[in-house]
């Protein structure tokens, strides 16, 4: 490789620490990213159109539960992190970040007109000597045929004047192990340039960086990593309808699976798949094969099984209901529990809301409990506000159904009080009274 002159400059300021960093997008993967990079030295300006993000990052409290108000005021305070809700000034970063969601559209198709605008707002300001990387999870080609032509129709050349890369987030949230800094980063660049500036660049703030040949490659890594996920609930909530049919305890099943040391990794059954990664992702992967005349069909089956096991939870809860004489019409439901993964309180697609519009179409009077959510939209936008966890709410429910196990719900408090419950989760698997009034999905 002949050196490249905005190369050695890039690397001179990012080895010096004077490298600016502009961050898009200050959600769960853009924040805790800023303030690794700002903990590593560098100046970050975070880019969000959501003034109410920004306002709280300049005042220096987080709205992430990963990022500590405590971690991030110093960094606000010492100058190292600010937010701006605009593009201006973008031309003086050196290296811009782009974590902007990915949904999907009604259809199931992929919907990048997040990251298609913040790549036009970026566009007047490219210059020669500039990073860009896109952290959004999104189908195999993206990098290349969407935001390439972008910052080369100004006649800059990509891994000759600037550098362009993709680097997916592996974030998990609520995971207290594994965070952004000690989780490995996966690196692709355009061209060879592009990847070596990238790596140099997570280097600096992240304890492991993997690069890879191309932005195609990296984009693919993630989508493998998210749909082996959605693979495995879907086949382990079908092994769980199977043990249902067999009369069989499936989590006692998985357990024992589990002693085996090779071979096998455990996958819990539950009412469903939530949050912006598992239940998306994989569409993006199947819509980018359908392109190519190929069907993705684990990806589809998954989905199948996987969104139809809201409907298993209110199956299942119209039995006990049924058991006990009483119709899911009228009746009583405590749901606890509506984000979509333990101990955060993201609500996006959470199978919590199926559960509860499927119980409220039948008729149910249905109210909800979570300590990190307080509301919900419910069906038409409408905005549901939770109830409190009390001895009376609990004993006033012809049912409670845990749909997220959160740590902090007190189980044996929870089966004193309710008359009968329906766990999702086996969060009561502890649970040593009242066990009679357990039904476990
Ligand atoms: N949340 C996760 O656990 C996770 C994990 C890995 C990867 N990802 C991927 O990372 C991407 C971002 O996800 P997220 O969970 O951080 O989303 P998020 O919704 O929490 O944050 C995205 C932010 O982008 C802002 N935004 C939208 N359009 C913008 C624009 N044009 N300019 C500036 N800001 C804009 C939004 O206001 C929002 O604050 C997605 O592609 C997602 O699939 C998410």
């Amino acid at each position: 490789m002949n050196v490249n002159p905005h190369f050695v400059a890039l690397e001179r300021k990012i080895k010096s620490r004077t490298a600016r960093i502009g961050i898009v997008g200050l959600g769960y993967v853009g924040l805790p990213l800023a303030v690794e990079f700002a903990q590593a030295g560098f100046r970050v300006v975070g880019i969000d159109l959501d003034r109410r993000k920004t306002r709280a990052v300049n005042a220096g409290t987080s709205y992430i539960e990963d990022v500590s108000t405590s971690r991030l005021k110093p960094l606000v305070r010492n100058g190292l992190i600010r937010a701006q809700s605009h593009y201006n000034g973008c031309g003086k970063l050196d290296a811009i970040l782009i974590a902007v969601p990915t949904p999907l559209r009604k259809t199931k198709d992929p919907d990048i007109s997040y990251i298609v605008a913040s790549m036009d707002a970026i566009a007047p300001h490219v210059r020669a000597g500039q990073l860009i990387i896109l952290e959004s999870t999104t189908y195999p080609g993206t990098t290349e045929e969407v935001l390439r032509p972008v910052l080369e129709s100004g006649g800059l050349a990509v891994g000759r004047d600037l550098f362009l890369a993709f680097s997916p987030e592996r974030v998990d949230p609520g995971n207290q192990l594994y965070q952004t800094k000690n989780t490995p980063k996966v690196v692709g660049g355009s061209t060879a340039w592009c990847t070596k500036a990238a790596a140099l660049l997570y280097g600096q703030a992240i304890d492991h960086v993997h690069p890879v040949t191309s932005t195609q490659s990296a984009e693919m890594i993630k989508l493998l990593e998210n749909t082996f996920r959605a693979v495995n609930i879907g086949l382990v909530n079908e092994i769980a309808l199977m043990c249902e049919k067999l009369g069989l305890d499936v989590w006692e099943v998985i357990d024992g699976a589990a002693t085996k040391p090779f071979g096998f990794m455990r996958f819990y059954p539950g009412p469903g798949i939530g949050g912006h990664c598992i239940p998306l992702d994989p569409h993006y992967l199947a819509w980018k094969l359908r392109t190519l005349n190929y069907s993705a069909r684990f990806i589809e089956l998954a989905s199948e099984i996987n969104g139809h096991m809201p409907e298993v939870v209110v199956r299942r809860a119209t039995e006990i209901l049924n058991e006990a004489k009483k119709s899911v019409k009228g009746a009583k439901v405590f749901v606890l529990g509506v984000a979509y993964k333990k101990d955060t309180g993201d609500t996006r697609e959470s199978p919590a809301l199926d559960v509860i519009q499927l119980l409220q179409a039948k008729g149910a009077s249905v109210s909800f409990h979570d300590p990190y959510a307080d509301a919900i939209r419910g069906e038409n936008g409408r905005v549901e506000k939770g109830s409190a966890l009390t001895s009376r709410n609990l004993r006033a429910a012809d049912l409670v159904v845990i749909v997220t196990d959160h740590g902090v719900f007190d189980y044996d408090a929870i089966v004193k009080d309710a008359r009968r419950v329906l766990d999702t989760r086996n969060a009561t698997r502890g649970v040593k009274h009242g066990r009679g009034k357990i039904v476990k999905l």
